[in-house]
């Protein structure tokens, strides 16, 4: 990679499309195995909605700075009550944070700490959260459209999935009622 001083980068609001990006990857619900509660509706929706993209991460990393950015574009959806989400991870270095900023739609960041402390940040247009060291991060799309937003994050950070996948996150984010609702998961009893 090489991209010479000075940059600029593009970030479109509405589509969450970075220009130019240096890596994007998208994530379909057959990638997501494990990570939804009801693993039986899961598998269905899997078959009967032909394996839809879940969300779509496209970045910019330029050479010799410490920090690199993107988008996170995550599309409306529900796996059973609980809404389309992210996988979720710890970061491999345990002093480094993140700032999130939301640029549309509505959601939720779910953060726990190692000691399984909870927290719930509202995502929504204009929210910016800063994401401590050492917190899990999961993101949640509760709205009807496209939750999309910007993060930025240090180059050697680095992503810790096997946590998650492993034992799950405390609170599952589910439709109940025809409303939001952040509940224990009954899997950490
Ligand atoms: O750096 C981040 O925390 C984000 O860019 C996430 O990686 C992104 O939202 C996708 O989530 P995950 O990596 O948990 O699948
Ligand atoms: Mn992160």
């Amino acid at each position: 990679m090489s991209n010479p001083y000075p940059s600029f980068v593009q970030i479109d609001a509405a589509s969450g499309e970075v220009s130019p990006f240096t890596g994007r990857y998208k994530k379909h619900l057959s990638d997501l195995e494990g990570i939804f509660h009801d693993r039986t509706a899961w598998s269905d929706a899997v078959r009967d909605l032909a394996d839809p993209v879940v969300y779509e991460v496209v970045e910019y990393r330029q050479d010799g700075c410490d920090l690199f950015f993107g988008t996170t574009i995550i599309a409306p959806g529900q796996v059973g009550p609980e809404y389309y989400m992210t996988r979720g991870h710890f970061h491999l270095r345990r002093d480094r944070g993140e700032v999130y900023s939301t640029m549309k739609g509505q959601g939720i960041l779910l953060l726990e700490s190692r000691s399984g402390q909870t927290e719930v940040v509202d995502m929504r247009e204009g929210y910016v959260a800063s994401i401590p060291p050492d917190w899990a991060h999961r993101t949640i799309n509760t709205g009807e459209g496209p939750l999309i937003f910007s993060w930025v994050c240090s180059v050697d950070a680095g992503n810790d999935y096997a946590s998650i996948r492993e034992r799950g996150m405390r609170k599952l984010v589910v439709e109940r009622d025809g409303q939001v609702a952040v509940i224990d998961n009954p899997r950490m009893g």
